[in-house]
Order: structure tokens, then sequence, then C-alpha cells
């Protein structure tokens, strides 16, 4: 993590405080079971724009489909209740990565969000100072971790990483805390995977702030599931952001500029 702590704070959703919290963090994660009855997700739907809901239709596994659905019908219910509008008025588009983004009339409100998902867990990531990303991984141990670590950690991650496996924090704990970082650094300036190179060479935004989200609180039901999670969260400037938008805004566009670092997720 680089430059000031960062104020951070899990809420259960549905909740009554975002707003009054969002005032006082840098960041505020709202967490959600997934799972759903066939009713629970009928009635969200028509809360979905048709892109979502071709989507939607278009997935063969039907796990996968409800959890895609109940996540955006909730990330327009949380993202609605932190702007004071009906779910409904929630306009989304997607950035040429996928990100999706405040749309039309709503662009211009001070109020970024980031998703992520991991079986039966939600997070949505809220900030109203800065362009935010997290990430969510299913804590387990990870075959190959040395060679999975190699292809995708930067070479400064990679030391840390091994430094941490000798001291003697077990591997797959090591490897997901460093690769949820890298994700939701991703996440944050929008460009995904495509951007894992910039990253590995250097290239990250100025000012980006990067923090385990550890421990995780986590919804009742998902607790009493007994499985364990690894998060991370990522914040950067808002003035990147605005880069950011004209670039996705490019249909030519293969990936956004990073600015060259300063930065470092030590
Ligand atoms: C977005 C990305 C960074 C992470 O995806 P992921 O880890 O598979 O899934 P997550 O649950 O963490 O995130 C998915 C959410 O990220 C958001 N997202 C998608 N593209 C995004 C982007 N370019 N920037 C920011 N957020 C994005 C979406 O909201 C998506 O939710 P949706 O399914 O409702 O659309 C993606 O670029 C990706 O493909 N990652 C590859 C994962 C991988 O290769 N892992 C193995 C490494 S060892």
């Amino acid at each position: 993590m680089s430059g000031a702590a960062v104020r951070w704070t899990v809420v259960d959703w549905p909740a009554t405080e975002v707003s009054a919290r969002l005032a006082t963090h840098d960041a505020v994660i709202c967490a959600a079971p997934l799972h759903a009855t066939d009713a629970e997700v009928a009635r969200m739907l028509p809360v979905l724009c048709t892109r979502e809901r071709d989507r939607f239709a278009g997935y063969t596994n039907d796990v996968v489909a409800r959890r895609f659905a109940m996540g955006r019908a909730l990330l327009r219910e949380i993202v609605g209740c932190a702007l004071g509008i009906a779910p409904d008025a929630v306009t989304l588009h997607e950035g040429v990565h996928g990100k999706p983004v405040l749309a039309g009339a709503l662009m211009s409100r001070p109020l970024w969000f980031s998703v992520a998902h991991c079986e039966d867990l939600l997070l949505v990531a809220l900030s109203r100072t800065s362009d935010v990303g997290v990430d969510l991984e299913r804590a387990r141990s990870i075959e190959q971790w040395e060679r999975v670590a190699d292809r995708v950690l930067a070479p400064v991650e990679r030391a840390q990483l091994q430094l941490a496996v000798d001291r003697g924090e077990e591997s797959g704990r090591a490897f997901l805390r460093c690769w949820c970082r890298v994700e939701a650094e991703l996440k944050a300036i929008g460009c995904g995977i495509v951007g894992l190179e910039d990253h590995r060479a250097g290239r990250r935004p100025l000012g980006l702030r990067v923090v385990d989200l550890d421990p995780l609180p986590l919804p009742a039901s998902i607790a009493a599931a007994g499985v364990r999670y690894q998060a991370a969260l990522a914040l950067c400037a808002p003035g990147l952001e605005s880069a950011r938008q004209r670039v996705l805004a490019s249909p030519q566009a293969a990936r956004p500029t990073i600015p060259p670092a300063r930065a470092s997720t030590a």
C-alpha cells in the first residue's frame, strides 16, 4: 500500500448506513449472499437492462446465471441506495474491458464502484472519492504456485511472496493475497486482465493505494458454511478516472493509458 492508510469498512447488505459510512471512509464494501430462490430471481430480473437479461439467458449453467442476475440486481440496489435513487433508475454501461460504470446523467455523480463475486458471496465496493477495484478469492491451496506466480506477478511481488513463504506463511494464502491485490488494482484501473503486462512492467497509476481486506467480515449465511476468503481493495485518484473514461469511450482503444508509476503495493 502506498500513501495514506485506506479507511475501509464492510457492511452486510441490506444496510441503511451506507451513505453515512461513505462520508467517513475512503471505501465501503457491501457484502451480500448471492443464493436465491427461483421466485427471488424472477422478482429481480425486471431491474436488469436488456443486455444483462440477454447475458442471463445465454448462460448454460443455471447456478452461474442466477448468481449473475442476483449480482447485477443487488449492484443496482446498493448503488441506488448510495445515490438516493431507485434501483431501476441506476443506468450502467460497460467499459471496453468490461468494467460496469455509471451511465448517462449519473456519470457526473461522485460515486465509483467495483464488483467481485466468488461462489455465493458478492462484494460491491463503493467510494465517493476515488475509483475503486475489489477482488475476492476463495482461500485454497494453489498447485504449482511458484510457476503461476512467475507468470502473473511483478518481480517485486514475486520476491515478497517468496519471503512470506520462506517465513512460514502457507503458500496458497500468500499467493492469493498477492493475486487479489493485483486484480483489485487492475479492476480499479478498469483494464482487467488486459493490463497485467503493464502491471508486471511496473506501469501503474500515480497515487494508487492497495489494501488487504483482512479479516473480511462475512454475512452470517456465508460464514455458516465455513468457507474462508481472501480479498483486496484498490483505490486510485479520480483524475485518472476521467482520463480512463475517455479511453474507455473509444472503441479503438486497446487498453487504458497508465501514467508511469511511483506507487507500490508493498
Ligand atoms: C475482471 C477481472 C479482472 C477479474 O475477474 P474474476 O476474478 O474472474 O471475477 P470477479 O468476480 O473478481 O470480478 C467480476 C466482476 O468484475 C467486473 N469487471 C469486469 N471487467 C472488469 C474490468 N475490466 N475492470 C473492472 N471490473 C471489471 C464485473 O462487474 C464482473 O462482474 P459481472 O460478472 O457481474 O459482470 C477479469 O479481467 C479477468 O478476467 N480475470 C482473470 C482471472 C484469471 O485469469 N485468474 C487466474 C490467475 S492465476
